[in-house]
């Protein structure tokens, strides 16, 4: 039997990986929406891509839920970005209210679902989702530090005018200005990136990884990211729905690794058909650490905005 995949959000992120999903003909796929007719129009668009791409996934769209029943994986993409004038407690506030209003409909139809957050503020959302839920925390996640990984390893790429598949590399912490991209973890090859790029240099490379959202955000004018956070998503699912095993940052329930207790906050983890299979805990320098705790602060002051 085919696998579910339920994306709730049928924006800009959340068509995306519907459309991934669908073209890796793994998967059926729902796509749920609050705006009428937008995710069954989005639906049978993807659908009807089948003959030419050679998929056999079955696509629909929904403005309800009963359609998500028995979902395997649920990817929450709902929610708003932020628009001139809002401040990131009114984002968090909206946010709070769509993703406390999904996560009760997802858990009740689909109670052994792995759901994987995608909605900003991401470490918060997640910490959310799993209250929300009450799944276990081996079965809700978020996905940011793929996406942040992979625009490090794209700059770096380009930087040395190697293959991207020749980049090794780590981005953890928070999806924020405080995310922590570990250089001395990075290679190119097995080579050290610190042999590789002078240290000037490679802190500009940090900077526009951090700056990652906001440079797409300035180009595009309205809205941002969804290609790359799409394929990001993809690769989580993959390992989640083909028991990969692939280790990959993700914002995970930490329970004193890293020195962190009872937060969201990303770090290296082990996909696989049970959802987080293993926290990778990595031997951080004293500098690494403490930039980690410093965002892993930043993630605990946003969810103390929602009261949890
Ligand atoms: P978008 O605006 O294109 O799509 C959001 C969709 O959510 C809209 O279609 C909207 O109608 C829908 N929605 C709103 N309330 C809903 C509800 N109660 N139930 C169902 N659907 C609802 O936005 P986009 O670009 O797809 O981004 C989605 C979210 O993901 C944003 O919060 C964004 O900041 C975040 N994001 C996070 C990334 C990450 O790395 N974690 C990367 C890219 C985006
Ligand atoms: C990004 O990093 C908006 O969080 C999103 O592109």
């Amino acid at each position: 039997m085919r696998s579910k995949v339920t994306v709730v959000g049928a924006g800009n992120v959340g068509a995306t990986v519907g459309q991934r999903v669908a073209e890796r003909d793994y998967a059926d796929v729902t796509l749920v929406d609050v705006i009428p007719d937008m995710p069954q129009g989005k639906a049978l668009d993807i659908l009807e891509a089948g003959p030419v791409l050679g998929y056999d996934s079955l696509v629909i769209g929904s403005n309800g839920y009963d359609e998500t029943e028995g979902s395997d994986i649920v990817v929450i993409t709902s929610g708003i970005a932020r628009k001139p004038g809002m401040s990131r407690d009114d984002l968090i506030r909206t946010n709070q209210g769509i993703v406390t209003q999904v996560t009760q409909e997802v858990a009740r139809r689909s109670p052994n679902a792995i759901i994987i957050c995608v909605t900003n503020p991401l470490d918060a959302m997640v910490q959310l989702a799993h209250k929300v839920s009450g799944f276990p925390k081996q079965r809700v996640l978020g996905m940011a530090g793929v996406l942040d990984t992979a625009r490090f390893r794209t700059f770096i790429a380009q930087e040395l005018g190697v293959s991207v598949r020749d980049v090794q590399a780590f981005v953890l912490g928070g999806h924020g200005d405080t995310m922590v991209p570990l250089t001395r973890a990075s290679s190119v090859a097995g080579v050290p990136l610190a042999d590789l790029i002078p240290a000037e240099r490679l802190a500009q490379i940090v900077q526009r990884t951090r700056d990652g959202g906001a440079e797409i955000v300035a180009l595009l004018k309205q809205g941002s990211a969804y290609y790359a956070p799409s394929a990001s998503v993809l690769q989580m699912i993959d390992s989640i729905l083909l028991d990969k095993k692939m280790i990959m940052p993700c914002s995970v329930y930490l329970e004193g690794e890293y020195g962190i207790n009872g937060l969201f906050v990303g770090v290296p983890a082990k996909l696989g058909a049970k959802g987080v299979e293993e926290i990778i805990q990595l031997d951080l320098s004293h500098e690494e650490q403490a930039a980690l705790q410093k965002s892993a602060d930043s993630v605990k002051e946003l969810v103390s905005v929602m009261g949890l």
